[in-house]
């Protein structure tokens, strides 16, 4: 195997996404390819960027399929069949069960915009988080990209980068330089190196 196949799961803008695109086409991203993209919303602009770069993009909606396990099942299928060895959940805003993330261990990776264990775990996502953040009064937040497993935002972190809050700052300006210094720095370096470690011990992989 040369390369890790990814899939990367969205449900809005994709910034995080366009990060990943970008370090593919920089040469950063090297042992892992982006294969699939997959979004809870139609609507999400992330499909559009997966289309510029090329990449199919499918979107698999839980209220059309009418359940967790549909919606669930449908993702598994697209895994399945695009041969995918690499989730990464950049955006993601769907929890998902403990009998969809026990089938991929160390499979499945997340970025979340705080530094965990603050700020994290069921309700606390997008923007909310930097809401609580500035409502707490802390000086220092940041980003943690994650491995996932049956509790939300609670599997083994594998990358951290702290960001100053800043007087004056708003969730959204809060948000954007969360973004700007950590998520979009880490995740690409967290993904290279999970990709890494997956070529390089395959006999490891579950
Ligand atoms: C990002 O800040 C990401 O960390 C966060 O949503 C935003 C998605 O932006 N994810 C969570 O809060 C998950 N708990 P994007 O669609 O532009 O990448």
């Amino acid at each position: 195997m040369s390369a890790v196949r990814i899939a990367v799961l969205v449900s809005g803008g994709g910034t995080n996404l366009q990060a990943l695109i970008d370090a593919a086409e920089a040469g950063i991203l090297t042992s892992g390819t982006l294969e699939l993209v997959i979004s809870s919303n139609p609507d999400a602009y992330a499909l559009t960027r997966a289309a510029d770069a090329g990449i199919p993009a499918v979107t698999v909606s839980k209220r059309a399929l009418g359940s967790q396990e549909a919606f669930e099942g449908a993702i598994r299928a697209l895994l399945d069949e695009y041969r995918i060895g690499l989730i990464v959940l950049a955006g993601f805003m769907s929890i998902l069960s403990k009998d969809f993330t026990s089938r991929y261990p160390e499979r499945i990776i997340n970025v979340h915009p705080s530094l965990i264990p603050s700020f994290c775990g069921k309700g606390f996502y997008g923007l909310r988080v930097h809401e609580a953040a500035l409502a707490c009064g802390v000086k220092v937040t940041g980003a943690t990209v994650h491995f996932v497993n049956e509790v939300p935002d609670g599997g083994r972190i594998i990358m951290q980068k702290a960001v100053d809050v800043l007087d004056g700052d708003t969730p959204q300006i809060l948000q954007r330089r969360v973004m700007e210094q950590a998520e979009w720095k880490i995740l690409p370096q967290a993904v290279q190196k999970v990709c890494g470690q997956m070529l390089s011990a395959p006999e490891k992989a579950p």
